[in-house]
């Protein structure tokens, strides 16, 4: 058993709560490698911002969960060397899917945890969470969990309201369970591919899909029903069109891929939502340089030469997403 505390991570608590009252959010990137990891804490460092490194089970199972907390353990240490004299950093697993699961990062060492029982029945998914919460809370461990459904791109986002989080449940979710944060769904979802192009309009400018706008009303409501709670946006990645580009140009296929617009998620984080999730941007960003020195150098094998570019692509996608979307420079 190791304590986050001696790894030199924090929990979201005080994060989340300053964040709300400052009316910015908190980035939540994940990561899987090396070159992910330096990217976001020499963005982190540079802007003083606080920042949630997430692992998901898939990342764990691709890294290592050994090598991943021993990562972040030094990411911190690399954040003091860049300056950051009290880097505000936490180390999450996103999307956690048992207890068991849940519990091994506790006692791994991570800072915070979600259990994400948002596929299961309503009183499943509140036995689930509470579980997490007693076992995390003993560790001083925050815990985040999930109601309402993400849409997937076969969902109809405009017409199955059914899927958004009912604001009628989230009073009676929050107390049984004693989670930290909440997720819901808002009409954001997972991937590069957020809608499907029958559910958007197109610019007549430059032919690229519009998505429909997120439903602020539900945010609104669940807001109302607990204020000062802290939501989170899962699926927030926008899908910079200039990735997408760059991909398609150098040889890539990643045809109609259309994310969450940045004014919106700017909007959200003026609000009670507190941290935004984002990993798709970041893989668009990588894939992106990499193709380009490859087309540019078909000689090219030495991965420093494509990683390299794709770590400092990252790194300006980070800065800019903290600067510019969410607003949490300069508030550690
Ligand atoms: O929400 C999912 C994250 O983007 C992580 O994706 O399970 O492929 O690592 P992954
Ligand atoms: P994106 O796929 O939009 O980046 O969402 C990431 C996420 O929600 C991780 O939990
Ligand atoms: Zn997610």
């Amino acid at each position: 058993m190791v304590s986050f505390k001696e790894l030199g991570l924090v929990n979201t608590r005080e994060m989340f709560a300053k964040a709300i009252k400052g009316g910015y959010a908190i980035p939540a990137f994940n990561f899987n490698n090396m070159e992910q990891l330096q990217a976001i804490i020499k963005a982190a460092a540079e802007t003083k911002s606080p920042v949630i490194l997430q692992v998901s089970k898939g990342a764990r199972n691709y890294a290592n969960q050994t090598l991943l907390r021993y990562m972040a353990q030094g990411a911190v240490e690399y954040a003091k060397e860049l300056g950051w004299e009290n880097p505000q950093i936490c180390l999450h697993l996103d999307h956690g899917d048992s207890f068991e699961l849940c519990k091994s990062c506790v006692d791994f060492g991570f800072s915070s945890v979600m259990i994400d029982g948002s596929a299961l029945p309503y009183e499943e998914n509140i036995a689930l969470t509470k579980q997490v919460v007693e076992y995390a809370h003993k560790y001083d461990v925050t815990v985040e969990a999930e109601l309402g459904v993400l849409a997937g791109v076969e969902d109809e986002v405009q017409s199955e309201e059914s899927h958004y989080t009912k604001p009628e449940e989230v009073i009676d979710f929050a107390t049984r369970t004693g989670c930290d944060s909440l997720a819901i769904s808002i009409g954001t979802s997972h991937g590069a591919y957020k809608f499907k192009p029958e559910q958007c309009t197109r610019d007549p400018k430059t032919g690229r899909l519009v998505p429909p706008p997120l439903a602020f009303d539900v945010l609104d409501a669940v807001m109302e029903k607990l204020p000062g709670f802290p939501i989170v946006l899962h699926g927030s990645s926008s899908v910079p069109q200039e990735y997408v580009d760059m991909i398609n140009s150098y040889g890539g296929k990643l045809p109609d891929a259309v994310g969450i617009p940045e004014e919106q998620l700017r909007q959200a984080s003026k609000s009670a939502v507190c941290k935004i999730n984002i990993d798709s941007d970041s893989r668009l960003a990588f894939t992106a340089a990499v193709r380009k020195v490859f087309a540019e150098n078909p000689g090219e094998f030495d991965p420093r030469k494509y990683c390299g570019p794709a770590r400092d692509l990252m790194t300006e996608l980070y800065k800019h997403k903290i600067i510019n979307v969410l607003g949490s420079d300069g508030k550690a």
